[in-house]
């Protein structure tokens, strides 16, 4: 077999004649890389997703069916339906049949941190991390439900070592170090977003970014993580992304309204504050319910409102999801077949003489998979409303929306109204805002834990760090 014939054949002439040409160890690692690329698939992706002018689409989109959705309990009846689920849920914690499943893979470039974005130190008067506060919540509810409650984390390669670095620095966040796993995902290299051709970092290495969250699928199978958790007679994955400090990992409710559905995946979602938000939205493809990412929902359509003057797309995806262990074997047992999408990206990298070039506007496209569209292969699925307040809060970019400022405000506002849910006044400062409070998930997971676990007559006066005695 000949690697240049193969590039060549494969549209990327360009790669094949460096191959024939590099020094010989530049020229050996690169062909180690590029003999770890699909060729077939990639000449595909190229055709298909760079070198046209069509916006590709995963299927024809619709709105979804009120019967797509668990709405916030209006009523009794559906309060009723909730606390159900909840006992659910906790009993499926209890049983050892859940694993948490943290997507920390991607490279965060967006919030300009340098590191894991795990590694982000959030809270705002002690500085601790995004993994910090992952992990202490995973404490709490194995101490809780006295459930195994294993932690997987995927990682790619250009963060795994870091991560685990940081984990073993930190003594795992108090964690046995045997009940966090890592998994790390696949890589795909980023092409000229003109030519399409394959770039290469440095002059022996291809430009390697991570596959998307989808390569999840993948990762569980071929590191032997799906046949760990059927021994360990795990059968549900919940699966959250790192950014989100207010993520309610593992809610009883959630997990229970997956299982009483009958559902092989499920997801949680927030009323959209906008049309313009940067969500993922609850809708139907091609007749069946999945996400659609924001980058590929017009703006007529995100932008569409019923009678009501209500958004029609509007279940924005909080990316937190209920996964059948089963349906992810059923899925990965011929190789996973999750859409590719396109992300335009600006990519430093070497150009043909070997010089470095450091674009200033978008200059690549790199492929990703995302976990969502395997929505499109469950039989049932179930999308689970969620009060945006208590649930999602997400850093990703160094300012303004989504970011560290904003999560901060959505913490002092939830941690306010749990201290006033437990007969206490909040402090605030002179415009009215809560000031700055941590509360450590080990002391309490919601409103009800802190009310059981503040002592009365206490006051709170200032920022405040709450914690577990001792
Ligand atoms: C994501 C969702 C969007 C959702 C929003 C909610 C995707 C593609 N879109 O947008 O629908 O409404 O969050 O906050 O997910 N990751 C990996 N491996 C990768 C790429 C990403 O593990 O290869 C992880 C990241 O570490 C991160 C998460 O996936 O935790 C989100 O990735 P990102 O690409 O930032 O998606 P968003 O644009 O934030």
């Amino acid at each position: 077999m000949n690697l240049a014939e193969d590039l060549r054949r494969a549209g990327q002439p360009e790669l094949a004649r460096l191959l024939e040409t590099l020094p010989e160890d530049e020229a050996a690692t690169l062909a180690a890389e590029v003999a770890a690329v699909d060729l077939d698939l990639l000449a595909d992706l190229v055709d298909r997703l760079v070198r046209t002018d069509r916006p590709e689409m995963a299927g024809e989109v619709s709105p979804a069916d009120p019967s797509d959705f668990v709405r916030i309990a209006q009523n009794d009846e559906e309060r009723e339906r909730d606390r159900a689920a909840k006992v659910l849920g906790e009993r499926m914690l209890r049983d050892g049949r859940v694993a948490a499943v943290l997507l920390a893979g991607g490279q965060g470039s967006r919030l300009g941190f340098d590191g894991p974005k795990g590694a982000f130190p959030f809270a705002p008067i002690t500085g601790r991390t995004l993994f910090w506060h992952h992990c202490a919540t995973i404490a709490a509810l194995r101490e809780r439900h006295r459930a195994p409650l294993p932690l997987y984390i995927l990682t790619s390669p250009t963060n795994d070592q870091e991560t685990r670095d940081f984990f073993a620095a930190n003594d795992h966040f108090g964690l046995e170090p045997q009940s966090v796993r890592f998994v790390v995902q696949g890589t795909l290299p980023a092409v000229d977003a003109t030519t399409g051709a394959l770039l290469r970092e440095s002059p022996g290495h291809l430009a390697l970014s991570p596959d998307g969250h989808g390569g999840l699928l993948t990762a569980l199978r071929r590191t032997g993580t799906l046949d760990e958790m059927a021994a360990a007679g795990i059968d549900t994955m919940f699966t959250f992304q790192v950014d989100n400090p207010l993520v309610r990992t593992c809610r009883p409710e959630f997990l229970g309204h997956h299982e009483m559905a009958g559902a092989q995946m499920s997801s949680v979602v927030v009323r959209k504050v906008g049309p313009e938000e940067r969500m993922g939205v609850i809708a139907r493809l091609d007749g069946r319910p999945g996400v659609v990412e924001y980058s590929d929902l017009p703006d007529e359509l995100a932008a569409l409102r019923d009678d009501e003057g209500e958004l029609v797309y509007w279940a924005g995806s909080i990316a937190v999801h209920c996964i059948d262990r089963r349906f992810a074997e059923r899925l990965t047992q011929d190789g996973v077949h999750l859409p590719h999408h396109r992300a335009l990206k600006v990519v430093p990298y070497i150009d043909a003489d070997g010089r470095p070039v450091d674009p200033a506007e978008p200059n690549a496209v790199k492929f990703e998979t995302f976990l969502f569209d395997a929505l499109a292969h469950a039989d049932r699925t179930v999308a689970v409303e969620a009060a945006r307040e208590e649930e999602f809060a997400p850093i990703k970019n160094a300012t303004g929306s989504d970011s560290p400022e904003s999560a901060r405000r959505a913490l002092n506002n939830l941690y306010a109204t749990w201290i006033e849910a437990a007969g206490m006044e909040a402090p605030r400062d002179e415009h009215g805002e809560p000031v700055d409070i941590e509360i450590d998930p080990r002391l309490a997971l919601d409103p009800d834990e802190l009310a059981g676990a503040l002592m009365e007559g206490r006051t709170i006066s200032g920022p405040t760090v709450l914690g577990p005695p001792g």
